[in-house]
């Protein structure tokens, strides 16, 4: 499993600016919004085309247009929703796939309330958005989720992530990273934290980013 910490500019400052606890929540979510964006326009390097011709006004020219059937976006509720508009921006031709999940505050593990994926994703390129890979149960659960469906092809897009999280997402998906049969997963963040603190919060951080945008 890849992982792709985005390293500009614009993403630490705007990342500096979530984390500060004076930050309100119309702050926040407009953050969060602009920092997708620009995690989107990483994450989407690989995204699926196929070549095309269209005629100019003045000629034929070779381009590309991004293959059908469009990626699957998938935001984990609650705290995944604040972050769909800012990729559908870019992809506004994309389906919405929703998973809820919500962690349970003394055994960190993550239950799930809402299904509404598609039956069959084989083939289908997919992306999660989740604002935090903590433990990393939550974004675990969901890419199994896609994976046994028959996705091949799914980018995470976290805001932040922690080590020890993404250590346990690689092992608890071992079994589907086979390079030659397995499917392709890649995590997306603007920062890889310290560690994790004993409440399963990220550290430094940002606090509880569902909080912070919905209250
Ligand atoms: C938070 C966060 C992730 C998950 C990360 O959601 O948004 O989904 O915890 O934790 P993990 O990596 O340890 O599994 P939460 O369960 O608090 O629900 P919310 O989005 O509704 O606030």
């Amino acid at each position: 499993m890849e992982t792709l910490v985005v390293d500009h500019p614009l993403v630490a400052h705007k990342l500096t600016t979530l984390r500060d606890q004076e930050t309100d929540s119309p702050t926040f979510r407009r953050l969060t919004d602009e920092l997708v964006t620009l995690l989107t326009y990483e994450a989407t390097r690989d995204i699926r085309i196929t070549d095309v011709t269209v005629r100019t006004p003045l000629t034929l020219t070779s381009g590309v247009r991004l293959t059908r059937p469009a990626p699957l976006v998938v935001p984990i509720l609650r705290a995944g929703l604040g972050m769909l508009d800012g990729m559908a921006r870019l992809l506004p031709m994309a389906e919405v796939g929703f998973v809820g999940m919500a962690r349970d505050e003394h055994t960190l593990q993550p239950a799930t309330y809402a299904d509404r994926l598609p039956r069959d994703l084989s083939g289908r390129q997919c992306f999660v958005l989740d604002p935090m890979l903590a433990t990393g149960g939550t974004l675990a659960a969901a890419l199994r989720m896609l994976v046994e469906r028959g996705a091949d092809h799914v980018t995470a897009i976290c805001l932040l992530a922690a080590p020890e999280g993404l250590e346990a997402v690689r092992e608890k998906l071992a079994g589907t990273l086979d390079p030659e049969h397995g499917a392709t997963l890649r995590v997306v963040t603007a920062a890889v934290d310290e560690r994790l603190d004993e409440r399963g919060f990220i550290l430094p951080g940002l606090g509880d980013a569902g909080d912070r945008l919905y209250g």
